[in-house]
C-alpha cells in the first residue's frame, strides 16, 4: 500500500473505530462482534507501526476504552488504568517472549517466570480501601478517569466492604473485572426480550449495562461478580509478584480467579492457553481469552509501559466462535404476544462443538441492516449466547437470484393484518385468534419457570391444539385421561403422569400465574413485584393506573399493558375458568424482615417532615407498599396539612389515620 492509501485506510479505520468505541463503551450496544472490531484495530496498529509517521496522539490506538458519561460523577484513578496489547497465534506470544529479554537485555534461551490468567469478559473496574473500608468504586473510564459507581459495587455480592485483616493498608488499590454467570446472563437477556427491550449482545454488555445504572436497586438485582488481578497504588501493603498478590488477597475476602497459575516459562504458556482453550465451553462465566503477565513486580517495573499498554503483560485471544454457512431460507415465526420476527434456516455448521442450524435475526430492521437474504453465504457467530447470530453476509457469494425478503404484510399464520407499533421495531400480528400466538402462549403458560407442568412440552401442546381439545390454557385443567389417550403412542402411565403434572401446577405461587398468563411487558421480574404488592390476582384484576405507578419499577408502559390484559373480557373469562378449574395461586410471602412488610400506606396532604418520594422509599425500604389511593386495604393514611378526600375516605373506612411524626415513629420503633 503506498502512503497515500494507507493516509486514507488509516482515517477510515480510526473513524470506524471511533464509532464503535462509542457503541460499546457508551452505550454498551456494539453493532459488530468481537472479533470484528478486533481485526479493524488490528489492521490500524499495523499500518500505523508501517508509516510512523501517520500515528496520530489521538488515534483511538492511542487511547484506553471511552471517556466518562456525564451521568456519573468523576474519579480520578491515582495511576491509569492501562489496556493490553492483544495476540492472536503463537507466533504472535513467542515475539512477546522475546521482545521481553531483548528488552531486558536477557539472552534468547533464558526462561521467565509467567503468570497466566484466563481473560475475563467484563469491565474493568478499580477498588478503593481505605484503612480497609471499601470507600470508592469507579469504571475503567478512558484509562485516566472513570466513573463512580461505588453504591452499585456495594450490590456486588463478592465485593468485600471491608478486607479481612486486622492490620489493613492505609490504602489499597484493587483492580479487577466486574463479570456476570452465562446463567445470569441468559436469564436476564430472557426476562428481557419478555418485556420487549432489546437483549444485551453479550455478557460484558450485560455487566457494563448493569454497573452503570442510575439506580443501584437494579445493579442490586442482576448477580454480578468479581475477580480481582492487580494492584493500583498501595501504603502499607507491598507485594512481590502477581502471583503472590492472587494468592493473598483471597485470604482479605477478595475474590481471585482460582484457574489462575504461576508458569516457568513461554512454552508452558502455549499449553496453559490450550488447556484454557478446551475449558473455555464448561466455564459458567464467559472468557475471551488468556492474560499473560511477566510475575515478578521488580521485572514489570523495568520493563515498563508504552502509552495505552504495559510491556510486561499481553493478551492472547481465542478465536471467535465463529463459522461460515449458508441461510437456507428465512422463516417469519411467530411469538405469543404477536411479535413477527425473521429466523434463518441455516444449513447445520459446528460452531466450536454445537451444531448450529437456526440463527434468530431479531426484527427486520436487523435484516434490512445486514441484507440478509435466502441462499447467502454468512458468517455466524456464538457469542457466549445459547441463541446465535449472523454476524455478517459474505458479499461476493451472493447468488445472483438472491431477493431481498420482504418484510410480511400479513400473519404468516393466521393471515390477519400485521401492525408495526409505534416505538417499537417490532411488528405484531393482530389476530385474537392466530394458532401460533394460542400455541406460543400455551408453551409459555406450561414452561418451567412459568407453571412448570412438568412434561407437557410443545409436542404434546401442538397434538392437543390439533386434535382441538384445548384453545386456551384454561382448557389444560379440563382434560381428562381419555383425551390424552387419543394421542399417536400415549401409554397409561405416561397419561397419569401429565395429568398428575396439570394437577400440581393449580397451586404454584402467585407470581408464576401472573408471569404465566403472558402478559405484554411482563417478565419474571415484573410478575414477581406484581405478586408481592397485590398479594392476589383479585386485588390485582381491579388494579388501577395510580396504583400500578404507585409501584416503583413499573413505568407507563407496562402499567397500561397491564390494564389493557385485565380489560379484556376474554382474558377474565380464562381466569374464571382457570379459577373454577381449582386453579389457586399460592401467595408469596411479601419482603420479608421489613417492619412494614405487608402493609399499604397512603400520604396525602401537604407533608413537612419529608417528600412523597422520601415517604414511598422509607415505605418500601421495609417492605411496605406505597399506594396512591385509600381503599379497605389501606392500613394507614399519613395526614399532612390540609388533607382532602383522601382523609374523608380514610374516616369513612375506619382506616388509621397517622401524622408525619407518627409515621416516623412507626418506623423507628
Ligand atoms: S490485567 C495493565 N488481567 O482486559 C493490565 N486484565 O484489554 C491490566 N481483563 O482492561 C489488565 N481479565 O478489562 C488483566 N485477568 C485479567 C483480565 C483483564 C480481563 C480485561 C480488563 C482490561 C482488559 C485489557
Amino acid at each position: 500500500m503506498d502512503k497515500p492509501a494507507a493516509e486514507r485506510r488509516i482515517s477510515e479505520l480510526r473513524n470506524q473505530i471511533n464509532h464503535h468505541n462509542w457503541r460499546y463503551y457508551v452505550e454498551d450496544q456494539p453493532e459488530i462482534s468481537d472479533a470484528d472490531y478486533d481485526k479493524l484495530f488490528h489492521e490500524l496498529v499495523k499500518l500505523e507501526e508501517q508509516f510512523p509517521d501517520l500515528a496520530s496522539a489521538d488515534s483511538p490506538t492511542r487511547r484506553v476504552g471511552a471517556p466518562p458519561l456525564d451521568k456519573f460523577v468523576q474519579v480520578r484513578h491515582r495511576s491509569p488504568m492501562l489496556s493490553l496489547e492483544d495476540a492472536f497465534s503463537e507466533a504472535e506470544i513467542l515475539d512477546f517472549d522475546e521482545r521481553v529479554k531483548r528488552f531486558l537485555g536477557l539472552p534468547a534461551d533464558k526462561d521467565i517466570d509467567y503468570v497466566c490468567e484466563p481473560k475475563m469478559d467484563g469491565l474493568a473496574v478499580e477498588l478503593i480501601y481505605e484503612n480497609g473500608a471499601f470507600t470508592v468504586g469507579s469504571t475503567r473510564g478512558d484509562g485516566f478517569v472513570g466513573e463512580d459507581v461505588t453504591q452499585n459495587l456495594k450490590t456486588v455480592k463478592t465485593i468485600p466492604l471491608r478486607l479481612n485483616l486486622t492490620h489493613p493498608p492505609q490504602l489499597l488499590e484493587l483492580r479487577g473485572e466486574v463479570y456476570l454467570s452465562l446463567a445470569a446472563f441468559q436469564k436476564l437477556n430472557q426476562e428481557r426480550e419478555e418485556a420487549g427491550e432489546p437483549p444485551f449482545a453479550n455478557p460484558r454488555n450485560a455487566a457494563a449495562g448493569s454497573l452503570r445504572q442510575l439506580d443501584s436497586k437494579i445493579t442490586a438485582k442482576r448477580p454480578l461478580s468479581i475477580f480481582c488481578y492487580a494492584p493500583g497504588e498501595a501504603t502499607g501493603a507491598e507485594f512481590t509478584s502477581q502471583h503472590g498478590f492472587l494468592t493473598n488477597i483471597p485470604h482479605w475476602g477478595v475474590p481471585a480467579n482460582p484457574l489462575a497459575r504461576k508458569v516457568a516459562n513461554i512454552q508452558e504458556v502455549l499449553a496453559y492457553y490450550r488447556e484454557m482453550a478446551a475449558k473455555r465451553d464448561s466455564l459458567p462465566y464467559e472468557i475471551d481469552g488468556v492474560v499473560v503477565k511477566v510475575d515478578s513486580f521488580a521485572i514489570q517495573r523495568e520493563l515498563g509501559e508504552k502509552t495505552r499498554s504495559p510491556r510486561w503483560a499481553v493478551a492472547y485471544k481465542f478465536p471467535p466462535r465463529q463459522a461460515i454457512t449458508v441461510v437456507e431460507r428465512i422463516v417469519p415465526s411467530v411469538g405469543r404476544t404477536g411479535v413477527v420476527t425473521p429466523v434463518a434456516f441455516l444449513r447445520p455448521v459446528e460452531v466450536s462443538g454445537v451444531t448450529v442450524s437456526r440463527a434468530t435475526l431479531h426484527n427486520w430492521e436487523e435484516l434490512e441492516k445486514k441484507d440478509i437474504r435466502e441462499g447467502d453465504t454468512v458468517v455466524v457467530e456464538r457469542a457466549g449466547d445459547v441463541i446465535p447470530a449472523v454476524v455478517q453476509v459474505v458479499a461476493d457469494q451472493r447468488p445472483k437470484d438472491a431477493a431481498k425478503f420482504p418484510v410480511p404484510q400479513t400473519c404468516p399464520e393466521c393471515g390477519s393484518e400485521v401492525v408495526k407499533i409505534p416505538g417499537e421495531v417490532a411488528i405484531r400480528c393482530m389476530g385474537l385468534s392466530c394458532p401460533a400466538q394460542i400455541r406460543e402462549s400455551i408453551i409459555h403458560f406450561a414452561s418451567r419457570n412459568a407453571m412448570d407442568i412438568d412434561g407437557l412440552g410443545e409436542k404434546y401442546i401442538e397434538q392437543l391444539l390439533r386434535l382441538g381439545l384445548v384453545k386456551n390454557v384454561a382448557d389444560l385443567y379440563y382434560l381428562t385421561k381419555d383425551h390424552f389417550m387419543q394421542f399417536e403412542r400415549m401409554g397409561d402411565k405416561l397419561a397419569d403422569n401429565l395429568l398428575t403434572a396439570i394437577e400440581q401446577s393449580k397451586q404454584r405461587e402467585l407470581s408464576r400465574f401472573i408471569y404465566a398468563l403472558g402478559i405484554r411487558q411482563v417478565g419474571e421480574h415484573t410478575a414477581k413485584l406484581l405478586a408481592k404488592s397485590f398479594g392476589s390476582m383479585e386485588h390485582l384484576e381491579k388494579t388501577s393506573a395510580e396504583e400500578l405507578l404507585s409501584i416503583r419499577e413499573i413505568g407507563p408502559q407496562v402499567a397500561s399493558s397491564i390494564l389493557s390484559f385485565f380489560h379484556n373480557q376474554e382474558n377474565l373469562l380464562v381466569i374464571r375458568r382457570l379459577v373454577a378449574a381449582g386453579v389457586k395461586p399460592t401467595v408469596e410471602e411479601k419482603t420479608v424482615g421489613g417492619k412494614f412488610t405487608g402493609r399499604t400506606f397512603v400520604f396525602t396532604g401537604s407533608l413537612t417532615r419529608f417528600s412523597r418520594d422520601e415517604a414511598k422509599r422509607m415505605v418500601e425500604n421495609e417492605g411496605g407498599h406505597a399506594a396512591g389511593s385509600v381503599s379497605k386495604k389501606t392500613d394507614y393514611v399519613v395526614a399532612g396539612a390540609e388533607a382532602g378526600s383522601k382523609l374523608d375516605k380514610a374516616r369513612e373506612l375506619g382506616v388509621q389515620v397517622i401524622t408525619e411524626e407518627e409515621f416516623l415513629q412507626l418506623l423507628e420503633s
